[in-house]
């Protein structure tokens, strides 16, 4: 067993483990932050992704003793504490903008997504759907077909922006003119999910 110390969402952690428990794993089985799925064996599909150190990480990829002393974020210390009686208030920018666009369908993509979309806007605040697109070409959704996830992530820019955008049922972010694309489709054709 090795001893690792790390910051999860906020939270100091102490633990010992295993030399070859993956992230993913510790978070979910040790911490118990389920919030954070495993879509896959083939670190292809990026459900698992979270923040090692402020940047996206697919967290399958990555040995718990390698976040030694690091500062890992989930989906799950993405919302604040509600303001009011209404508890999505809290929600970050980019959790509200995927349930005003609809954005999801199952949701088991959705942490990932949301995840990898932030490390994007952190690091491109006014993408295009291109950038969108290319940002999340690590992370697959096998319902969606990623118009409303793109969407969804060009209205989260918008608001980060201080940008009024309408109801997602008035158009909303429709005007970027999203498309189905191809070679996300290719992707998930080859994606083999885990059992
Ligand atoms: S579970 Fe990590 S990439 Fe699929
Ligand atoms: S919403 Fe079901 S996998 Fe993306």
């Amino acid at each position: 067993m090795t001893r690792v110390q790390m910051t999860v969402d906020g939270q100091a952690c102490d633990d010992d483990v295993e030399p070859r428990l993956l992230l993913v794993h510790y978070l979910r089985d040790v911490l118990g932050k389920t919030g954070t799925n495993v879509g896959c064996d083939t670190s292809n599909c990026g459900a698992c992704t979270v923040h090692l150190d402020g940047d996206s990480v697919k967290s399958c990829t990555v040995l718990t003793v390698q976040a030694d002393g690091a500062e890992v974020a989930t989906i799950e210390g993405l919302a604040q504490p509600p303001t009011d009686g209404d508890a999505t208030s809290g929600w970050h920018p980019l959790q509200k903008a995927f349930h005003a666009e609809h954005g999801l369908q199952c949701g088991y993509c959705t942490p990932g997504m949301i995840m990898s979309s932030m490390d994007l806007l952190g690091r491109n605040p006014s993408p295009s759907e291109e950038d969108v697109r290319h940002g999340l070409e690590g992370n697959l959704c096998r319902c969606t077909g990623y118009v409303n996830i793109v969407r969804s992530v060009l209205r989260a820019a918008a608001e980060l922006r201080g940008e009024t955008v309408g109801d997602a049922d008035e158009g909303g972010i429709g005007e970027a003119d999203v498309v189905s694309d191809p070679e996300h489709e290719e992707q998930l054709e080859n994606l083999e999910v885990a059992p």
